[in-house]
């Protein structure tokens, strides 16, 4: 195993060491992998223009760091184990050799089908083998991959489409989805009719629905792989070379596109990886987000593949076909560290003990959360009825921004206290400050959360717009980088995490900009004006409210309530749409014209006793109607 921490005194060491020579320190964590040349520089870096170097000059290939180099040690061992969604059906495992074959042989596909070294490849797929391999392929060719969740509407994975103008899009005719099945295909033709960047669509074969196939752009992927070897020699990256991008809502405008580069994303991701979790080589690990997001990049492909761990991909819901699904597989495949986010705890935790009580659950060792700060209650019933009370909970915090875990117990090791993220990793240094700016030292202090110094994992760039980088994390506090998130450090100096301070909410572990649910509402051609802001949701964590203003013209107001729903779920996806929608008279406006949404807060939390000043709005009188009208 590569350097892993084995007990909490090597941890503080280590962090110390971080601290006080970074460069060494990662320097030799990065040593263990596998560069075709190394650094010239450790890191090199200037927050101001939001310009961080890792690795510099050093070249590689990620997948040479997974394939390669675990082909001869690791051959026969499963690298991912597939979960279908119903249970009936047989599942794949694919061992590190076969990972090797197939990767190789869809870069071939990639090839051949005119993806260069840079191209802007989306990756718009349900959870099967083939979108991990879609990745792994990317990176091999040196194509830049952009995953977009397949819950999302074709008005969204078009946007995404434009904006890095990507060549190529992967996915398949369908997705099987619990009870339902998606026609993921005609979501790609419904959103390419707005794109004029792509040439090729591949499509793997899930569910052979029926689908309609453009001559000349659309291609079968068991055909292509068909004519192909399963030989690829990998492309030689510079460690700042792009690897990916991944959209992340914002507390303004449309999402924008979070860049992780090669080199330090890969050190960052194994090395967080095997800590964390104290991943050993024989273990199963299992962590249920969706490649979609940050935490399947991370934590289902490329952080375990590059530890040569076994990792379980899951192509269902918990609850299908009942609320005991995810025990059945945890039994199944005797996973040892299992990962999910505190929603579907909550969510599970809802139909009480019955669905848990059949299975065994004696082969789990570690027990993960990661998304949203964890309430007590849920903590305590994962600890208590899942990890039987023997296995420690890592509660992670991180972003898509950070790539990596950076505040997090270490499997095991760190004492933890239920709905804290306890301590920073290795390398990563937290700074909590006041609205100012100032520095909140010592312990028994809350504020808000930056970082001061770069760390491998971080974001780079946001695509196409660096300035849009620089001014949303780097200008609020001078030379740190900025969270968006609330913090208190307690007399231990452990971290828990209070949420985000900025307009962006949390529902069920998904991010979402108050403002792009607003701007989806407004297409409603009967609204006049929307804020959207964020309350506490027994199971979500946050549910969406929304305040509407529009004309009725005739219809009544469950129907009007209806039809913004819809259009949300047409703009954004089904994850968007309000849980409430109130139609109010007006909203309550400064003098200046803007929103004031701590009003709105209060009331979506029915909490109006204590409104605060309300003498410098300009409808005072609006306030009222709206209490009246709460849900
Ligand atoms: C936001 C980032 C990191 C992968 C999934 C979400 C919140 C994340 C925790 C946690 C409390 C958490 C923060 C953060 N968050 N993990 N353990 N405790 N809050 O990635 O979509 O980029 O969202 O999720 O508010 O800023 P994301």
């Amino acid at each position: 195993m590569l350097t892993k921490i084995e007990n909490l005194s090597e941890y503080f060491l280590a962090y110390e060491k971080s601290v006080a020579n970074p460069e060494t320190f990662w320097g030799r964590v990065a040593n263990q992998f596998f560069w075709r040349k190394k650094w010239d520089k450790v890191v090199d870096y200037n927050f101001e223009k939001a310009d961080v170097k890792w690795f510099e000059n050093a070249k590689l290939n990620i997948t040479e760091n997974i394939l390669e180099r675990y082909l001869y040690t690791l051959g026969d061992k499963p690298a991912i184990i597939w979960e279908p969604n119903d249970p009936k059906e047989k599942g794949i495992t694919l061992t590190y050799k076969q990972l090797f074959e197939k990767v190789c042989e869809f870069s071939n596909v990639l090839k051949k089908n005119g993806i260069e070294k840079g191209d802007r490849v989306i990756i718009y797929m349900p959870m099967i083998p083939e979108a991990a391999i879609a990745m792994l392929a990317c990176a091999r060719v040196g194509a830049v991959h952009s995953v977009v969740f397949a819950g999302f509407s074709s008005s969204a994975l078009a946007d995404r489409v434009n904006d890095c103008e990507a060549k190529m899009v992967l996915t398949s005719d369908g997705n099987f989805r619990g009870a339902k099945s998606i026609p993921v295909k005609e979501v790609v033709d419904e959103a390419l009719e707005k794109c004029t960047t792509i040439e090729k669509v591949i499509v793997a074969q899930r569910t052979k629905t029926e689908v309609t196939m453009k001559a000349g752009r659309d291609l079968w992927w068991h055909e292509e792989t068909a004519k192909v070897d399963t030989q690829h020699k990998a492309e030689e990256m510079d460690s700042e070379d792009m690897l990916f991008i991944l959209y992340t809502s914002g507390s303004t405008g449309k999402p924008k596109g979070v860049v992780h580069t090669t080199g330090g994303y890969m050190v960052y991701t194994q090395y967080s990886f095997q800590n964390v979790f104290q991943y050993n080589s024989d273990d199963v690990y299992w962590c249920t987000a969706d490649v979609g997001w940050i935490t399947g990049h991370s934590y289902i492909v490329y952080g375990p593949l590059l530890s040569g761990a076994t990792t379980i991909m899951f192509e269902g819901v918990p609850t299908y076909p009942d609320a005991g699904r995810f025990w059945e597989i945890c039994d199944k495949y005797k996973v040892n560290q299992f990962y999910t986010a505190p929603t579907a705890i909550r969510a599970l935790q809802a139909f009480g003990l019955d669905p848990v009580t059949p299975y065994k659950l004696d082969s789990l060792k570690v027990l993960g959360t990661v998304g949203e700060p964890i309430n007590e209650e849920a903590w305590h019933w994962y600890h208590d009825h899942i990890g039987k009370g023997k296995c420690p909970i890592v509660d992670t915090w991180w972003q898509t921004e950070t790539g990596g875990i950076m505040i997090s117990p270490l499997a095991g090791l760190t004492p933890t206290k239920p709905a804290y993220a306890t301590l920073p990793l290795p390398g990563i240094r937290p700074i909590i400050v006041d609205a100012e700016g100032k520095e909140l030292k010592g312990n028994g202090v809350q504020g808000n959360l930056c970082i001061n110094f770069p760390w491998p994992s971080m974001i780079r760039t946001t695509y196409g717009d660096h300035q849009r980088c620089i001014d949303t994390y780097f200008s609020t506090y001078k030379g740190m980088y900025f969270t968006g998130d609330g913090v208190k450090r307690d007399e231990d100096g452990y971290y828990r995490i209070l949420g985000r301070v900025d307009d962006v909410i949390n529902v069920s572990g998904h991010r979402m900009g108050t403002a792009e649910v607003e701007n989806a509402i407004n297409e409603h051609p009967l609204v006049v004006e929307s804020a959207v802001v964020g309350y506490p949701h027994e199971i979500k964590g946050q549910g969406i409210y929304a305040y509407v203003i529009c004309d009725t013209e005739g219809r009544t107001e469950a129907s009007l309530k209806d039809e913004i729903k819809a259009t949300v779920n047409k703009i954004i996806g089904p994850i968007a749409k309000p849980d409430k929608i109130q139609i109010v008279p007006g909203l309550p406006k400064t003098r200046s014209g803007k929103i004031m949404r701590r009003i709105l807060r209060k009331v979506a939390e029915n909490d109006t006793s204590s409104l605060g000043d309300t003498s410098t709005l300009l409808n005072p009188e609006v306030v009222d109607e709206i209490i009246k009208g709460a849900q």
